[in-house]
């Protein structure tokens, strides 16, 4: 399975600053199987976000991206991801945010959100780049099982269900 990582960042599409997030996510994602495509880096800007989701998701199963789910005035990566989503998952944006009030007083300023587009899952993580693995990784079962689901591999949660529970440390 492809993954593909999406920066969404000004300072970043002007080469002004090194990426450390797609590392961190990539070691998450590996073990599980993925491959990556090229880190995609875009400005904030509502319609370069639609534009490089929506051909990430006609070359990887999973699309992460990172930053401008906060509220400042650039932000506009929910949004923009929303105007592509073919059906959104609120859970991944509740869990991300309730894994996240654990690790930093400012968790719910992230709007992050996620949702399907075509075959693939679409998951929007902060900019932080350790925001952004603590926040994959409260979401990871979910984007396992998700994909499968997607792709209408799965014919009965159930069994899924018991084989995550055996999989969990005692
Ligand atoms: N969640 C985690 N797990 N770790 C973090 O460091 N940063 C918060 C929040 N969620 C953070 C986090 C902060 S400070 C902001 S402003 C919001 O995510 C939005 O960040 P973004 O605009 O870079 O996406």
């Amino acid at each position: 399975m492809r993954a593909i990582v999406v920066i969404v960042s000004d300072r970043r599409s002007r080469g002004e600053a090194n990426d450390e997030t797609a590392p961190r996510l990539e070691a998450v994602l590996v073990p599980h199987g993925f491959e990556f495509a090229p880190v995609v880096v875009v400005p904030d800007e509502r319609d370069a976000i639609a534009a490089a989701l929506r051909d990430a998701a006609t070359r990887a199963r999973l699309v992460v991206t990172s930053g401008g789910t906060g509220i400042g005035p650039r932000d506009v990566t929910p949004e923009a991801t929303r105007s592509v989503l073919d059906k959104e998952i609120p859970g991944f944006g509740e869990a991300m945010r309730a894994v996240s009030r654990t690790k930093t007083p400012f968790a719910d300023l992230s709007r992050a959100t996620a949702g399907t587009l075509g075959d693939a899952l679409v998951v929007n993580l902060p900019g932080s780049p350790k925001g952004a693995e603590e926040c994959l990784r409260a979401v990871l079962p979910s984007v396992l099982h998700g994909l499968k689901s997607l792709a209408g591999a799965i014919k009965d949660c159930q069994i899924e269900v018991a084989r995550e529970q055996r999989s969990k440390p005692a």
